[in-house]
């Protein structure tokens, strides 16, 4: 199976920095990854295709939450693979995202996922419930499963009992996340969420009584999910956490970071943490306040830029496993990779291959600046046993804007400006 995985190391510790250092607030949340990149070097098309198809959904879903939020179409709805990006039409693009959503809450379930999970402790509830989360920067809400919960995929995670919480309160509201293998539904509470010596006293949290295929514990090793996001991709329409923590301590820099490497993974929040990264940050400015969405102003194959791929609309999503691109752009891409072939009957639709001993390198230019991806990290794995074809991580997608996923943050320190609205992206140290 294809997964990266990042698990919680250590208890979450009080950062213990210079004084000097402008990020001595910040609170850091040890990662460790556990790489099981594919099965003896074998890729896992089931699992790849689940991967993205998950993405598709949980991105698909965002948008839908944008238009509720705002009343506003979110601008990349109108760049679906299909759509007329230029008619700037409402009617078409919200008949687009209701008729998508039967269509991906529909896919065939998998019982294998891809995620990679940055996963750390969060506590809910008074007394504190404690439970391990994935940090999600491509969703905003919390869930956790609720007690309610009896799918299969529930079994084995801790349950978040509003009643057994003195400062939990039913919202009268239900939710309902899509996923490429099926929806997350429940009720909305507000409770006391904490984490170290941040509070968020009446945090939306999502109580699930249904979890989906992919969230069981096999695939899913954390119990709930936080989002990262902007509040205007909010399923509950309601603060996420990370603002709700600067929201009530006025000390806590809008600024979080991610560091999501083979060791030492963390996540910092309020600031970056200097230890971590070399020279200095480079920053993509947000486009649209929803995903962290910025523009990627090329993708490069031995430093040559693609000529047809520049200034695209990307995504920055740690819930992301692999890159996905759109399916018109893949071609003009792998074509840049000698010896690279569409691997639709082998893989599967969206998928292609190269040359195992291939020494390409791809990097991406965010604001004029590139970063190299690993060789290492941009080879899924052979075909199968005895091919010498190697599956690319850059993978096509529906949309019309990449995803900028795991296979691209593991080589870089990430941080995400909520005072800003900026992604910087810095060497690491
Ligand atoms: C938008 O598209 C719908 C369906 O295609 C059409 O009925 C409607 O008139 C269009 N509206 C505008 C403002 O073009
Ligand atoms: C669980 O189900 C019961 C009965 O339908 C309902 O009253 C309760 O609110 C549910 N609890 C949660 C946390 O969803
Ligand atoms: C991937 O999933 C989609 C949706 O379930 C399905 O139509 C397609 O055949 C799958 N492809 C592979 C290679 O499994």
């Amino acid at each position: 199976m294809l997964t990266i995985t990042f698990v919680l190391s250590s208890l979450s510790l009080l950062a213990i920095a210079a004084p000097h250092e402008r990020e001595a607030r910040g609170i850091r949340i040890p990662l460790s990854k556990r790489n099981n990149l594919a099965i003896d070097g074998i890729v896992d098309p089931v699992a790849l295709n689940s991967s993205v198809a998950d993405t598709e959904a949980k991105i698909e879903d965002g948008f839908r939450s944008f238009l509720a939020n705002t009343g506003l179409v979110h601008p990349l709805t109108f760049l679906f693979g299909g759509g007329d990006s230029n008619s700037g039409n409402n009617t078409d693009a919200k008949r687009e995202l209701t008729h998508r959503k039967r269509a991906t809450s529909s896919m065939a379930l998998q019982d294998k996922n891809n995620g990679e999970l940055w996963q750390g402790t969060i506590n809910v509830g008074t007394p504190a419930q404690t439970f391990t989360v994935l940090f999600d920067t491509g969703s905003s809400d919390i869930f956790l499963p609720g007690p309610n919960c009896t799918n299969a995929a529930c079994s084995g995670h801790k349950k978040y009992r509003p009643t057994q919480s003195s400062t939990s309160q039913d919202r009268g509201r239900s939710f309902d996340l899509s996923y490429g293998s099926g929806d997350v539904q429940g009720r909305q509470y507000t409770d006391k969420v904490s984490f170290g010596s941040l509070t968020a006293p009446k945090q939306a949290v999502g109580a699930a009584s249904a979890y989906s295929k992919n969230f069981g514990l096999s695939s899913y090793p954390p119990d709930g999910l936080v989002g990262m996001g902007y509040q205007t991709i909010s399923r509950f329409n309601s603060p996420p956490l990370f603002q709700s923590f600067v929201a009530q301590d006025n000390t806590l820099l809008p600024v979080f970071s991610f560091k999501l490497t083979a060791s030492n993974s963390e996540l910092f929040l309020g600031g970056a943490n200097s230890a971590l990264y070399t020279g200095s940050f480079t920053y993509a400015p947000v486009t649209t306040q929803g995903y962290w969405q910025v523009t990627l102003g090329a993708v490069n194959v031995n430093s040559v830029a693609i000529s047809s791929l520049r200034n695209v609309q990307s995504i920055i999503d740690t819930g992301t496993t692999l890159i996905l691109a759109p399916n018109n752009q893949l071609k003009a891409f792998y074509a840049a990779i000698p010896g690279s072939k569409n691997a639709q009957r082998t893989v599967g639709d969206g998928f292609y291959t190269f040359p195992c001993s291939s020494t390409a390198t791809v990097s991406l230019t965010f604001a004029g600046r590139s970063f190299n991806i690993d060789p290492k990290l941009f080879n899924l794995g052979r075909v199968s046993r005895n091919s010498n074809d190697c599956v690319g991580a850059v993978v096509g997608s529906s949309f019309n804007f990449w995803i900028v996923g795991d296979t691209f943050l593991q080589n870089v320190y990430t941080t995400f400006d909520l005072g800003n609205n900026r992604v910087g992206f810095a060497q690491l140290a």
